[in-house]
């Protein structure tokens, strides 16, 4: 496997080394010259041939100061802090199974003050960002330019490609702490992971358009969504575009949307029924409410850490990540880990198109406010901008597009036409799921298995597929009710264990398991993860991920309103969860 083309063990500048903090220095401008001239020593070591790594940033230790996480968090709530990294505590990331990995810190850069982010002109052209099947000759060739012009900067240069991966690493795996915590700032699994990648892709377009002189270039989109698109875009296989870190079997065929880690067997156009029901659901009938799209309130400090990500998050984001990264790596790098993801070009079309299904989802719900809570709007992301400036970019400016001054361009949606049919007509269902029930376990039992069969109760391993009875505390809601609350599937503690990349399917009340696709009605969601850390810390407890999935829709259509309980069955595939438990299940309503 290849090696990341990273500078290992060279830190942001550690000013914590020096006795300051971030957040004091902010204050205490004179600090700057003395900060420069020490750094002018550093930089000069390294032009006369010696490693980057400078007297301040060697080891790359980051200090620990924990008070309580209590006092934290009403230490903060009181001063107002926005959530947001400490760029001074960059340190090697862990991964899921608390193993320490390789540090994506960047090089000791002169320090800068942080600046807001501003708007760009309101008379500024917009950037259409087109799909990566229509584009033309001209534009694959420009964009292949600034891709190698950013490749041969040098390796220490903000805009250096690599170092450009290293952003996605850094903050997708939690390199940083959060500011007066030693929890990581991460931003995925959480409502951050729309809002910090917009972000991401803002400024990494505009540092490619700056370096080829064209202020209207755009990034493009895979559109996995449309069945156009869903072969891999070929311009993403020349020249500098190309990564040798891909799935070669996967790659050829329509992408599969719904990646389960095996070969499912199916046609062309099976595949892309099967990803348009997908993308309906996703998008449609399980995002209902803006917690189940966008993903858990990831809150400041140690009790703020939360890990449950929304439905595109699941996939096709990380399904399609999964089916990208070269399956003979350990973790399906590049494309099948956050710390390596950035080394693929894809990635810059595969979140385009992200990007814009939480574009489409705004627009479909006439862009009301996702959520009105100060610490999400608050939240802060630092990017070197394309003019070298070091910006401070929060949710709340990345909400709208417009302001953005870019779009994409529209190819149309038909996966909003894809509501899927119960597999079994529900009346027949029904009336087996009452028999099973008479049965009165909590958990289904295949004749001739014992309880035990699935692991102790709290504790059901996904070794094989699963089916638990779960009841339901409120039943023949009506119409008002469930457009105020949408009803939750809540599946809880998700211990992974050190797996790489795991993947399991849920449906409700599914008499026939051998057909179960997301185009049968049952299909409640998806639980994708691709490899990335999970743990504030070496020593710090786990957070065990979550699911919840919206069923307001699907029981309708599954005529299952009335009913006392549902039966949830989870269905681990290729072989990815064995070593995944599942603590429980209930049903929640969410507003
Ligand atoms: Cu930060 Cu697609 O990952």
């Amino acid at each position: 496997m290849r090696k990341n083309n990273r500078i290992n063990g060279s830190c942001y500048i550690t000013c914590e080394r020096l006795g300051f903090r971030e957040e004091i220095m902010e204050g205490k401008q004179w600090l700057l010259p003395l900060l420069l001239v020490l750094l002018l020593v550093a930089v000069s070591m390294d032009l006369s041939g010696h490693h980057l790594q400078s007297p301040f940033t060697e080891g790359c230790k980051y200090v620990l100061r924990s008070p309580s996480s209590q006092q934290v968090r009403s230490e903060r709530q009181k001063k107002g802090i926005a959530l947001k990294a400490n760029l001074s505590s960059c340190h090697p990331s862990f991964t899921n199974g608390g193993d320490q990995m390789g540090s994506c810190c960047p090089p000791a850069w002169p320090v800068q003050q942080i600046v807001d982010f501003k708007f760009p002109d309101p008379s500024s052209p917009i950037r259409v960002r087109r799909a990566a099947h229509l584009v033309d000759e001209e534009y694959k060739a420009k964009y292949k330019r600034a891709v190698a012009i950013m490749k041969e900067l040098p390796l220490d240069h903000p805009h250096n490609f690599w170092r450009q991966a290293d952003l996605h690493c850094l903050y997708c795996t939690g390199g940083y702490n959060q500011v007066n915590s030693t929890a990581p700032f991460k931003i995925h699994h959480s409502w951050l992971f729309f809002p910090w990648h917009r972000a991401l892709l803002y400024i990494h377009e505009r540092i490619l358009g700056k370096l080829i002189g064209d202020d209207n270039f755009a990034l493009t989109y895979w559109s996995w969504d449309h069945p156009d698109g869903m072969h891999f875009p070929t311009m993403f296989t020349e020249g500098v575009l190309n990564n040798t870190q891909r799935d070669t079997i996967n790659l050829p065929r329509v992408v599969d949307d719904n990646y389960r880690a095996e070969d499912r067997g199916l046609t062309d156009s099976e595949q892309i029924l099967d990803n348009l029901a997908l993308l309906y659901h996703q998008m449609v009938s399980g995002a209902k409410k803006p917690e189940l799209f966008m993903g858990c309130k990831f809150r400041s400090g140690v009790e703020g850490y939360c890990e449950g990500e929304g439905t595109v998050e699941e996939a096709p984001h990380s399904t399609v990540h999964g089916w990208v990264g070269n399956r003979n790596n350990p973790f399906k790098e590049d494309m099948g880990a956050f710390h390596s993801a950035g080394l693929d070009p894809i990635l810059y079309a595969h979140h385009p198109n992200v990007d814009r299904m939480w574009a489409t989802w705004q627009k479909m719900r006439d862009n009301e406010l996702e959520f009105d809570d100060e610490e999400w709007l608050d939240t802060e992301f630092n990017f070197y901008d394309e003019n070298l400036q070091l910006v401070r970019i929060r949710v709340r400016d990345v909400l709208d597009m417009s302001k953005l001054r870019y779009e994409y361009e529209g190819i149309g949606l038909p996966w909003l036409d894809a509501r899927p049919k119960p597999s079994v007509p529900p009346e027949i269902a029904r009336s087996i799921l009452k028999k099973r029930h008479d049965h009165g376990d909590v958990v289904l039992l295949m004749p001739g298995e014992t309880p035990e069969a699935h692991g102790s109760p709290g504790n059901w391993r996904l070794d094989k597929p699963i089916t638990v009875r779960v009841e339901r505390p409120r039943i023949n809601r009506t119409k008002k009710e469930k457009e105020e609350e949408e009803e939750v599937l809540f599946i809880y503690g998700i211990d992974t264990k050190k797996s790489s990349f795991v993947k399991f399917d849920v449906f409700i009340n599914v008499v026939e398991e051998t057909v179960l696709s997301p185009q049968s009605r049952e299909f409640a969601g998806i639980f994708a993860r691709i490899h990335d850390s999970w743990r504030y810390g070496k020593e710090g407890k786990k957070v065990k991920p979550h699911l919840k999935l919206g069923i307001s829709e699907l029981l309708e259509d599954l005529q299952a309103e009335g009913d006392d309980n549902i039966w949830v069955t989870l269905v681990p595939r290729g072989g990815t969860a064995v070593n995944t438990t599942v603590e429980g299940m209930r049903v929640e309503f969410m507003k």
